[in-house]
């Protein structure tokens, strides 16, 4: 059989509804895309038909944001449900990472923005089973209980725009995770959940390399077209982003991600603290 291209171990992973069966399909390309990248024989990257929405399972159920029901964060109940969007944000960013490959594969991009791509892709992968776990700890599932169902509306929106794909996915959405994490783990500390703190750690800190990659790419596409990378950035954070962004923000992170406060700071609803 003729070895497969990127393309189409991408598309294969997109058209696979189980999360465990997803996320070990995306793992075992990863290794093998990196195998051949050592070997010198790296992959092609090929074309292949990515689908418009990627395959889910029957479960969890997705409802409109506003139909979720909200729990208490502090009671076990709410820690299962925090965990629980957890993974199917990360079922989600498995997918988007892959389905980026195939999508545009029609522009040339250097080897170095694949292997970005699929490493995240690989991490994404290792997140959803790493809260899996916890869950399981808990006596629950990924599928127990209703999910979020506008996650994939940013790859839609964003179909035939690879700027604007990496403008509005790590740029904006992977960018707020980094935001929101250290609240996360302070209230699984204080429930003492140690599971649940080492996974959320270990996402924390390679979520900055996924946010990070999304600004080195962008700022090479603009390189590439001679743009300003602010001002593209903005201008296509509100064409294709719904809303403004929510301070606060981590600055730190966000720093450490290439994303300087020029960039975010204009979209948000809200002006810089002037102690600054
Ligand atoms: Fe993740
Ligand atoms: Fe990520």
């Amino acid at each position: 059989m003729a070895e497969m291209t990127l393309s189409e171990m991408a598309v294969d992973v997109l058209t696979t509804a189980d999360g465990f069966e997803k996320t070990k399909k995306s793992r075992d390309y990863a290794a093998q895309w990196f195998a051949a990248r050592e070997a010198g024989t790296p992959l092609n990257i090929g074309r292949a038909d990515a689908p418009l929405r990627p395959s889910r399972p029957a479960k969890p159920e997705l409802l409109d944001p506003r139909d979720v029901p909200k729990r208490k964060p502090g009671s076990p109940q709410g820690r299962i449900a925090l965990l629980h969007a957890v993974a199917h944000i990360e079922l989600n960013a498995v997918d988007l990472h892959w389905d980026i490959i195939p999508r545009f594969a029609h522009i040339e991009m250097p080897l170095g923005f694949y292997d970005d791509w699929v490493k995240s892709a690989d991490e994404e992968s290792k997140h959803f089973n790493l809260i899996c776990d916890c869950l399981k700890e808990l006596d629950s599932f990924y599928g127990a209980l209703p999910a979020h169902a506008g996650m994939w509306r940013a790859a839609e929106d964003t179909v035939d725009d690879f700027m604007g794909r990496l403008a509005v996915v790590p740029m904006v959405l992977e960018a707020r995770g980094l935001d929101v994490t250290p609240g996360m783990i302070d209230l699984f500390r204080k429930a003492k959940a140690d599971r649940a703190v080492a996974s959320l750690e270990t996402i924390y800190a390679e979520e900055v390399g996924h946010v990070a990659y999304g600004s080195k790419w962008f700022h090479f596409l603009c390189g590439r077209h001679n743009l300003d990378p602010k001002e593209q950035f903005h201008t296509l954070v509100r064409k294709y982003f719904h809303g403004a962004l929510k301070p606060p923000f981590n600055e730190e992170k966000r720093a450490e991600a290439g994303l300087p406060p020029d960039f975010y700071w204009p979209l948000a609803d809200q002006h810089p603290p002037r102690t600054r």
